[in-house]
């Protein structure tokens, strides 16, 4: 069976899960890819620092060259945070002529017009699945399966972290900063969780969807958004007694006159399939003009669900099928592309 010869950069919480999967469930890819893909590298910061996987010797790596220099790694999983080195790392990756996949939105949502050109130019890929919403293939079903659509309107909750604050507040009466903190051992927040908690990591991931599904381009920071780190617990409580919860919701619309885009803590009538989304799920509704309403939801944070999105990624990219999405994919070339309407 023919190898695919893959490598990670970063190996926190999503790296050590795809590292997981990549090792145990080498039977899956096999399945999927008909081939097998083989975890060759594994490049970290601090060679020290304990791993909550079990990598075979010669594996991990502190040297990026141990990738770039290695003709036999095709496909890499870069899964730092952050914007740099992040972007110097893609740039790099991709000039060494290897396919990439990644999980961050922030670099993305910053820089995917320069990325994603210089992609094009080198005849390179980028796979980005698991940047939005984690486990639930949003960008697929956007790109590719919704295709046949002029897509109307999305509306959902993007962020695990706000989603998993609010629901614990709401349910267990938990305050504001346990709650953070445990979003952060489980491992579902930002580095900097202020990007959670403000509206930006849900507004970046906004502006990735709005570009799929309008073809806009989208700065993320013009976005009007307000987090969910000014809600009082008694906004919670009179939202209750009202019928209703809050939930952070990003939502995306096209007005007669363009596309209006917002991220903002939302009332919700409780008993409605977005109002019971709980914890760390995410949820989107999608309105396209032919199917209608289609609703997603799943995982939107945490090391295995977005696992599985990377790997999907990496199985896709090896066996051609992301350059067959995403690159034939005019990413920045609609020709007319709705106004973006950034209304307060
Ligand atoms: P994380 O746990 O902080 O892991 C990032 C890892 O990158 C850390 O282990 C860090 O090393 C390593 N790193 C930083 N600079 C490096 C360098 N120059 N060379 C090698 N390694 C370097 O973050 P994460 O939660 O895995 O998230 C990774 C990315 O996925 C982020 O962009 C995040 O937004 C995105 N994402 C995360 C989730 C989630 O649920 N966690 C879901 C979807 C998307 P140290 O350990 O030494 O700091
Ligand atoms: N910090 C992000 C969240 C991770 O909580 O949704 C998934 O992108």
């Amino acid at each position: 069976m023919e190898k695919t010869n893959v490598a990670i950069v970063g190996l926190g919480t999503v790296g050590t899960g795809v590292a997981r999967l990549l090792l145990d469930h080498g039977d899956r890819t096999a399945r999927h890819a008909g081939r097998t893909m083989w975890l060759k590298r594994a490049v970290v910061r601090d060679l020290a620092k304990p791993r909550d996987v079990d990598l075979p010797a010669g594996v991990v790596t502190e040297s990026l060259d141990d990738v770039i220099n290695d003709p036999e790694i095709t496909v890499v999983a870069q899964l730092i945070g952050g914007l740099e080195p992040a972007r110097t790392i893609m740039l790099q990756l991709m000039a060494a002529g290897k396919d990439i996949v990644t999980a961050n939105k922030a670099l993305l949502a910053e820089h995917g017009p320069e990325l994603f050109t210089k992609a094009r130019e080198l005849g390179r890929s980028i796979a980005f699945e698991a940047s939005v919403a984690g486990g639930i293939p949003i960008i697929a079903n956007i790109s590719q399966c919704l295709s046949a659509n002029q897509i109307l309107s999305m509306e959902g909750i993007l962020n695990g972290t706000s989603n998993f604050i609010v629901t614990q507040m709401d349910e267990k009466g938990a305050s504001y900063d346990d709650v953070v903190r445990k979003a952060q051992e489980l491992g579902y927040a930002e580095a900097d969780p202020t990007m959670d908690v403000d509206g930006t990591d849900a507004a970046q991931k906004l502006a990735i969807l709005a570009h799929l599904a309008f073809g806009a381009t989208v700065d993320w920071s013009q976005i009007p958004r307000t987090g969910i780190d000014r809600l009082d617990p008694t906004d919670l409580q009179y939202a209750r007694e009202l019928g209703y919860r809050i939930k952070l919701l990003a939502v995306a619309h096209l007005a007669d006159d363009g596309l209006e885009l917002s991220v903002a803590p939302t009332l919700v009538r409780i008993g409605t399939p977005i109002a019971e989304v709980r914890d760390a799920f995410n949820a989107i509704r999608v309105i396209g003009d032919a199917v209608g309403p289609v609703f997603y939801h799943g995982l939107g944070a945490g090391q295995m669900p977005t696992a599985s999105a990377v790997v999907a990624d990496l199985i896709d990219t090896a066996v051609g099928r992301t350059k067959l999405t995403f690159q034939t994919l005019e990413y920045f070339s609609i020709d007319q592309p709705p106004r973006v309407l950034l209304r307060d």
